[in-house]
């Protein structure tokens, strides 16, 4: 049998100072995410800067907790992972400075990660991946369909021309008056609903797997702005239900799509989106009408997480497939060429 391998990860691409220690590829010994939401708030949005600043501020404490609580010496760790794109440059550099001290300390191999593919490989925290398999990878920068067809490679089916999945949820939530960032309270708010509030489908080039979210995102507006000028009260669980399910109605029926084009023997969930109740009960109906596995990550390996990263960097170390210590933050990144 082949010895344990101890991957240490670091996740500092947005707002999450995040790490963790995780054998194997699977088994995750420790996970520990500090949030910054609190702070950035009272801004409405992630601010860059500060981001920055907080990320200093905590990677240190942060690592030295995912040991403690892992029972994991330094001398035991294999290899030390880190994302290394895309996100805040400033944000990204954190994580990589700290991940390239410890593996020139301690003399263990730094293995660079793309975000998108940590998000994915979420899902091998969860279960044995079956490939090929399609992934919706819905978060709060992206909305992609992704066909894996052997581990570790990605084809980028489509993907957004505007905003992404989270970032539509984040903006209607903001103009009915909810806190960011705004998803979890529209999968709320959704469920309080008895009927959703008629909004179209945004079907753009139904035959392709571009997706676009601005044009619902302006009907949920112009509703909203027609009340008020009414001087009706808005029909906050209503709207919130009836966007939520445009919204869902067009991911998992592109993804459906997706699979059987593909010949998927599995479908997969990724993304902080993915923990939206109403996408994940909906993506499970249809999957299990088509006869498509679904996997589905709890809701803690949905958002930003180093453990996450320490599962697609399993896959490099696997190949011997290490980074030198020169490598730089990469904010926009080819998920195919990670
Ligand atoms: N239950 C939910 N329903 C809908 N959206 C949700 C839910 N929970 C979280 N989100 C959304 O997920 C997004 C955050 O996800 P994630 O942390 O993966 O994004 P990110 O890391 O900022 O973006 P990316 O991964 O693209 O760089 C936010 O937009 C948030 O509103
Ligand atoms: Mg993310």
């Amino acid at each position: 049998m082949s010895p344990t391998c101890r991957i240490l990860a670091i996740e500092t691409s947005c707002d999450e100072t995040s790490a963790a220690v995780v054998e194997n590829g699977t088994v995750v010994r420790s996970n520990v995410v500090s949030s910054q939401v609190q702070v950035h708030r009272q801004y409405g949005g992630v601010v860059p800067e500060i981001a920055s600043r907080k990320h200093v501020e905590s990677i240190t404490w942060i690592i030295e907790e995912a040991l403690r609580q892992a029972g994991v010496g330094r001398s035991e760790l294999s290899a030390v992972a880190v994302t290394q794109g895309p996100g805040l440059v400033g944000s990204l550099i954190v994580g990589l400075v700290a991940a390239k001290t410890v593996a020139a300390a301690l003399d263990i191999p730094l293995i660079g990660v793309h975000h998108i593919a940590g998000h994915i490989y979420a899902n091998r925290l969860v279960r044995e991946l079956e490939y090929p398999l399609v992934a919706l990878v819905v978060s709060g920068g992206h909305t992609e369909l992704v066909h894996v067809p052997e581990p570790g490679v990605f084809r980028i089916l489509g993907q957004t021309r505007d905003d992404a999945a989270g970032e539509a949820f984040d903006k209607v939530a903001r103009a009915l008056g909810l806190p960011y960032p705004g998803g979890p309270h529209i999968d709320r708010l959704a469920a309080e609903a008895d009927v959703p509030v008629p909004l179209p489908r945004y079907w753009l080039e139904s035959a392709t797997y571009v997706f676009r979210s601005r044009g619902l995102k302006s009907a949920v507006l112009a509703l909203i702005n027609q009340a008020k000028m009414k001087g009706d009260v808005v029909n906050r669980a209503g709207v919130a239900r009836g966007f939520q399910e445009a919204v869902i109605e067009v991911l998992v029926g592109k993804t459906l799509r997706a699979a059987r084009e593909t010949g998927a023997r599995q479908v997969v969930l990724a993304g902080g989106v993915a923990a939206n109740r109403g996408l994940r009960e909906r993506l499970a109906a249809g999957c299990r009408e088509e006869g498509f596995p679904l996997v589905v990550p709890p809701a803690e390996y949905c958002t930003d997480n180093a453990a996450m990263i320490a599962a697609a960097a399993y896959l490099k170390w696997e190949k011997k497939s290490f980074s030198p210590l020169d490598i730089k933050a990469e904010p926009v990144m080819k998920l195919e060429a990670w």
